[in-house]
């Protein structure tokens, strides 16, 4: 497979990285992508829906990581979380973390101090302009990220097949490709684009490391083309499987509902009741189009090996 700026630049053998995902990129995931020569990715509240002992669960996440592998690997913020707030990315520097990705903000708050500590920022845009915003900045790459992403998505929509070729024209940092992909196949079409790796997270759900409920990896699995949906586009567009919560969000926007209504319905529970209880009939259980493709929960590591595997054959056959 061919080496990229993103190997370099994060000192992995393949441009795979595993994407940071709210209460399930978990320590066991993480270490599985990066032994397998990808890049793994914790998310601070991983298994932890009690935002108030996220900070200890962070560190217990990456102590148990480096149990694990002698790997680099890195740690997701979302900015939606942390505001302004160094405590989170703190710990992660004191733990020795080299790569953070960061997502759902401005680029201005975090990357110089990040950049100070030697930790390389990769941040997470969805349009040409935050690309740019992103670059000025100072960040090393671009995580660009389509809609058919999975979890929280832009309010412009664009896909990541228009997204990906107008996003590396316009800067000259890395570009990673996120959104819609999960084996060979994609990975393959994202480097025609230009990106110079790929970032997934739907697929990483359906995997045996992954805390995820069994339930929901298998409703991944069990996911055709038209499973996902788009709602909350007056508060938040985000995507996950349909069922009797997205039916009535839907109901309600279609009715004209204020965003009070709306927010009423979405209690901040929800997610973590899909995720890690397994209620993805009642719950919000995030995952991107790209579910209707996965057809079986693997190893993470499995997952990683069959994109370089699948990678000579598709360019040979092109
Ligand atoms: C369940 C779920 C939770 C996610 N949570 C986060 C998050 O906390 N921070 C973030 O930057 N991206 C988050 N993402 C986006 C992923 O990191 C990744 O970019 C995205 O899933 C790529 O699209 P795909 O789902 O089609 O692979 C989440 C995605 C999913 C599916």
């Amino acid at each position: 497979m061919r080496k990229t700026r993103v190997c370099e630049l994060l000192g992995i053998e393949y441009p795979i990285i595993q994407g940071g995902m709210s209460l399930i990129a978990n320590a066991e995931l993480a270490a599985s992508v990066s032994e397998a020569g990808g890049l793994g990715i914790i998310s601070p509240n991983a298994g932890e829906p009690d935002w108030g002992k996220v900070a200890e669960n962070l560190r217990n996440q990456i102590r148990k990581a480096k149990s694990l592998t002698d790997k680099p690997f890195g740690v997701n913020f979302s900015i939606q979380n942390i505001g302004e707030d160094r405590s989170l990315i703190d710990i992660a520097i004191e733990e020795g973390v080299r790569v953070v990705t960061i997502g759902a903000g401005s680029p201005a708050l975090h990357t110089k101090y990040l950049k100070e500590h030697k930790v390389k920022v990769l941040h997470v845009v969805a349009s040409v302009r935050h690309a740019r915003g992103a670059e000025k900045n100072g960040v090393d790459a671009v995580i660009a990220e389509g809609y058919e992403s999975g979890g929280l998505n832009s309010p412009d929509e664009i896909t990541t097949f228009v997204l990906i070729p107008q996003v590396v024209d316009a800067v000259s940092i890395p570009v990673v490709a996120a959104g819609g992909i999960c084996d060979a196949k994609g990975f393959v079409a994202a480097l025609a684009l230009g990106a110079e790796g790929v970032q997934m997270g739907t697929r990483f759900i359906a995997t045996r490391e992954c805390i995820a409920n069994q339930s929901y990896k298998e409703a991944i699995v069990e996911a055709t083309d038209t499973s996902t949906v788009i709602t909350g586009r007056r508060l938040i567009p985000t995507r996950g499987l349909k069922n009797e919560l997205t039916k009535r969000i839907q109901e309600k926007e279609s009715a004209g509902a204020s965003r009070e209504e709306l927010l009423a319905i979405l209690s901040p529970g929800l997610t973590a009741a899909a995720a890690l209880r397994g209620d993805i009939v009642h719950g919000q259980a995030l995952a991107g189009a790209v579910a209707g493709m996965i057809k079986e929960i693997m190893s993470a590591s499995d997952v990683v090996r069959s994109i370089v595997e699948g990678y000579d054959r598709i360019v040979a056959g092109l």
